[in-house]
């Protein structure tokens, strides 16, 4: 039996809501918030604002798209968190609404684990390419950077995690260290192209285990900028392209490092990514080239859903759905989630 299930997701800065059909996407609908852009980073008081504008037309647009009307949904999907809190809120609000409203079930989900689950969202005329479990996932976003062994899809383990810094972060903070905007991830990864990334070298962590740090790389590229504008004013702007390469080889040296060693102590050669780091196109080789190099079969998911969206909302709902879980109307959402 088929099931139907509406997918909500208000984390952060990108309102979305998607229908699927099993796994299978019918639509995914995405409101990306334009107000942040001149302030250089999410502003939460306007993103939950923006949220309370998007939600009901975004949803309706989804419910349109997909053919479906709200009485042929068993059950409605939504971001408890991680994210921002006034953010999550407006997602969690309206699912309990319809919930109420429509008398269906609703199922939370980790924001986190939508990333990890990224590569189960099929779609008609694409084929079909999905991990084995179990399978390790490199999470890399804004706000995460783990190795998480995925036992099923309602199963996970987190092998290693950052310390102190995401991924995603060190992205941001080197392109505003640098004056080059934000997000900083997609302009670094633009400006890369064009750059050397053996040029320069920036200091690696030490860190015993599968865990993370990026604090460090990120203080080192600092210093580095610091010091080379006192002795010449126009460095960073003449050589920003091997900059951005070079502290970009730099972070997926790290990221690597530790995905190899997890391989290894594992065994485990189904590899994949997710999280909105998993768009870079330096990562998206190297993975693709070091798992060719050592057997491991890599699975890198659409770039449409590498970043915010619905789609993979509903999927790991649907998954929890099927597993019986359900929420209760008093659920609240929680900007930090521990695990999974
Ligand atoms: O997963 P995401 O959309 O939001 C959360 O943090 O949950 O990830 C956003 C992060 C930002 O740090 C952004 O700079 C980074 O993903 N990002 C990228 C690229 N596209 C987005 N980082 C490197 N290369 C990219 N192409």
């Amino acid at each position: 039996m088929s099931h139907i299930i509406l997918g909500i997701e208000s984390s952060c800065d990108d309102t979305s809501a998607a229908v699927v059909k099993d796994t299978w996407l019918l639509s995914n609908v995405i409101a990306s918030q334009q107000v942040h852009k001149d302030f250089g980073g999410v502003v939460p008081e306007l993103a939950s604002r923006a949220h309370e504008l998007n939600i009901v037309p975004v949803v309706s647009r989804a419910l349109d798209l997909a053919g479906v009307s709200p009485d042929q949904i068993d059950a409605i999907a939504f971001t408890r968190g991680p994210g921002l809190l006034g953010s999550l809120l407006v997602g969690t609000s309206f699912a309990k609404t319809l919930s109420i409203a429509i008398d269906k079930p609703m199922v939370m989900v980790n924001h986190l684990q939508g990333h990890i689950l990224a590569s189960f969202i099929r779609e008609e005329g694409t084929p079909v390419c999905e991990p084995s479990f179990p399978y390790l996932c490199l999470l890399v976003s804004g706000g995460n950077s783990q190795i998480v062994k995925v036992n099923s899809p309602t199963d996970y383990e987190i092998l290693g995690q950052t310390i102190d810094d995401a991924v995603g972060e060190a992205f941001d903070k080197c392109s505003k260290m640098m004056g080059l905007g934000y997000p900083g991830g997609p302009i670094i990864d633009r400006l890369a192209k064009e750059g050397n990334p053996e040029r320069f070298t920036f200091s690696k962590p030490h860190i015993p285990g599968l865990d993370y740090s990026f604090s460090g790389v990120k203080t080192s590229l600092l210093y580095f900028v610091r010091d080379a504008m006192a002795e010449d004013p126009m460095f960073m702007e003449n050589n920003k392209e091997d900059i951005c390469a070079s502290f970009q080889k730099t972070l997926i040296d790290i990221l690597l490092d530790k995905l190899v060693k997890a391989a290894k102590q594992t065994g485990i050669k189904e590899i994949a990514i997710g999280g909105g780091v998993s768009a870079n196109s330096a990562l998206r080789e190297r993975i693709t080239l070091e798992g060719a190099k050592r057997g491991w079969k890599t699975y890198l998911p659409k770039l449409k859903f590498t970043t915010d969206n619905a789609a993979m909302i509903a999927v790991a709902g649907y998954f929890s759905f099927i597993s019986g879980e359900r929420a209760p109307l008093d659920v609240a959402p929680v900007s930090r989630l521990a695990d999974y």
